[in-house]
């Protein structure tokens, strides 16, 4: 988004970031109003307070320098004041942190809850898309606090227009220049100190993708994933350099605009500090010729240094906010993103056909189905036709990189932009409701996921709800061959699998599959697929899985993906995939009559020179 850093110091930039305010405060608002209001009256009072303070003080000292004779009421009465102000001004201090610390937690929770809330409904492509994964990163890093900060900062603006305008009333009626020098000062500064914020919001944006580097480093050190490797070839203190050499970059370009900030502000502090003198010198001498009380002499020195720090801090607060919409604006311009899932970008309004409600998967067709991924040149699936009906089985076969998996990826709704078209019971499938067609769908991805959780979160998964339908959990399992393993275990469907979190039992790679197996089984699919289930299971795991595959595809249909010809030439009919093309499709007697490439690597495979894998 900013090429450049002079993008990020543009006008035009900082003033569009306001753009988010109205939605940061209806977010302030629906968080909790009983404190919203509260944390903004408690802030008004606290503006007031220091003018009275400087009343109080004044009174005291006026009435005390006048002879305690005639003026000891007056005395006493304002010390009692005085002691009462500082009673009040301390009590809503400590309501104020009470219940701005229960407000920010409150927003950040929820602002976290946004952030996952969006990233859950984003498509396969954004996620696979790096600039998306900064934006995530970045939306992640300012979410706890930055929105929060805006309503502080702008609250102590509120109080400090308060303080400045009353305690600056003070001076106004002794000497009004002083008021305006004072005032004029710190913009002078302005200019100076917003550089250097907008330079350090720039390091932090543009250092997102190299923080995903470093959480990445350390998932890789304090992951067991990673860790069997990272333990057998030594990574350990190669990775560590390498995270090492990037935290030492950010340090340093901390410590960089920490210098300049710190060159810039001993230059205008002196300069402060030296108007403060001057000014103060002035009421001293008034003072001291008897122009002015005592009292008053304490009251405007208080009020030169109230005036000049609230006027300076008001400054850092405008520069402040101006930093933190920037990073707000991070935020919502990835709470704003559109998916790029083809379910989410489905119009809500497209009417179902009535009669297909609820349908059932006669026949999906590809009608020269092309697909390029996103962001790439070179076409992945080229022109593939085929068609599966009701109560058949394919299986795809293919070199590493044929596309086999891209083919189910396209089957599954995770990618829109495709050529051709893709026929469901012969009508475009764009015309259905997408997320209904999703449902349709089991699945076993080359990838699957082996969920930290209970077997039963493992296999319910596949269907919410039958997450406590105990039954239909152990048939799923009964089809993969995890039935009876289950049942023996002491807590059963409530084991935990895996070795994250306590009395975790971890299984095989092969029983992690059959798991992912039976997840996709216990959804009632009209169509099944598995991607590369030979992966992890043994032989005879392997046939059972076909087996109940082809018991459960007898009324509907089935696809599976095998680097295995003894597996696929029990299938209806046989794809084999060349470089993003079919090259033949059939029965397996048809195939091996060809006597292509089917046929031989079938035959090579049958070879008792290589061994069945
Ligand atoms: N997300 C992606 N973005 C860009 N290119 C991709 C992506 N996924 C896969 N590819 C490319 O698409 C091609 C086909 O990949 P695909 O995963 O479909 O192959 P496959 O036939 O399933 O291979 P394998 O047998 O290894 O599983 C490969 O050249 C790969 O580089
Ligand atoms: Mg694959």
């Amino acid at each position: 988004m900013y090429a450049t850093t002079e993008d990020v110091f543009s006008l035009k930039t900082v003033i569009q970031s306001f753009r988010n305010w109205p939605k940061i405060f209806r977010l302030f608002w629906t968080v909790q109003k009983g404190y919203f209001i509260t944390i903004l009256i408690l802030n008004i009072l606290q503006g007031l307070f220091p003018v009275g303070m400087l009343y109080v003080t004044q009174e005291i000292v006026n009435a005390v320098s006048r002879g305690v004779s005639q003026e000891g009421d007056t005395v006493v009465i304002s010390f009692l004041f005085f002691l009462s102000f500082i009673l009040v001004k301390q009590l809503v201090t400590l309501i104020q942190n009470y219940v701005e610390g229960l407000f920010q937690s409150l927003l950040s929770n929820r602002l976290r809850e946004m952030v996952l809330d969006k990233a859950s409904t984003l498509g396969l492509a954004d996620f696979e898309n790096a600039e998306v994964q900064d934006q995530l990163k970045r939306a992640q890093q300012e979410t706890t606090y930055r929105p929060y900060q805006i309503f502080v900062l702008l609250l102590s603006i509120v109080s400090g227009v308060i303080s400045l305008v009353s305690t600056s009333l003070f001076l106004v009626f002794w000497k009004w220049w002083v008021v305006f020098i004072l005032v004029l000062f710190p913009l002078i500064s302005f200019y100076s100190y917003f550089r250097l914020s907008q330079q350090e919001f720039y390091i932090r944006w543009s250092r997102a993708e190299r923080e995903r580097k470093g959480w990445y480093i350390s998932y890789l050190l304090t992951h067991d994933r990673a860790f069997k490797e990272v333990q057998i070839y030594k990574l350990g203190s190669y990775l560590i350099t390498h995270f090492r050499d990037l935290i030492k970059q950010f340090f340093y370009e901390d410590k960089k605009i920490a210098k300049s900030r710190l060159k810039t502000a001993l230059v205008f502090e002196s300069l402060t500090i030296a108007m403060i003198g001057l000014m103060s010198f002035i009421a001293i001498k008034a003072a001291f010729l008897k122009e002015i009380l005592l009292g008053n002499l304490v009251s405007y020195i208080q009020g030169i240094t109230l005036t000049q720090t609230t006027s300076q801090s008001l400054m850092h607060s405008l520069i402040g906010l101006s930093q933190h919409n920037m990073f707000v604006e991070q935020l919502f311009v990835f709470l704003d993103r559109d998916s790029s899932d083809p379910v989410k970008q489905q119009k809500v309004d497209i009417p179902a056909p009535q009669e297909n409600d609820p349908f059932v998967f006669e026949s999906i067709e590809f009608v020269n189905v092309s697909f390029t991924y996103p962001e790439t040149e070179r076409p992945v699936l080229q022109n593939l036709s085929f068609k599966i009906k009701k109560g058949e089985s394919l299986a795809i076969v293919g070199e590493n990189g044929s596309g086999k998996t891209t083919l189910v990826k396209l089957l599954t709704l995770l990618y829109k932009d495709y050529e051709g078209q893709i026929l469901i019971n012969g009508t475009d499938l764009n015309v259905f409701d997408l997320d209904q067609i999703r449902t349709k769908i089991g699945v076993v991805f080359q990838d699957f996921m082996q969920y930290e959780m209970s077997i039963r979160n493992n296999v319910g998964f596949g269907d919410l709800s039958l997450l406590h339908h105990d039954d239909i959990l152990y048939d799923a399992l009964e089809k993969s061959g995890m039935r009876s393993l289950t049942e023996g275990l002491p807590k059963e469907l409530d084991t935990q699998l895996g070795k994250w979190f306590t009395e975790g039992l971890q299984l095989s790679g092969g029983q992690w599959q059959r798991i992912a197996i039976a997840r996709a089984f216990l959804r009632n699919a009209d169509l099944y697929i598995l991607d590369e289930p030979s992966a992890s299971l043994d032989p005879l795991a392997e046939k059972e899985v076909f087996d109940a595959l082809n018991l459960l595809t007898k009324e509907r249909m089935g696809i599976f993906i095998s680097h295995r010809y003894s597996s696929a030439q029990y299938a209806d009919n046989i794809m084999v995939l060349d470089q993003g093309r079919i090259v033949e499709f059939g029965t397996h007697t048809e195939l091996i009559r060809l006597q292509q490439k089917y046929a031989r690597m079938y035959n090579l495979q049958a070879s008792p020179f290589v061994a069945q894998s």
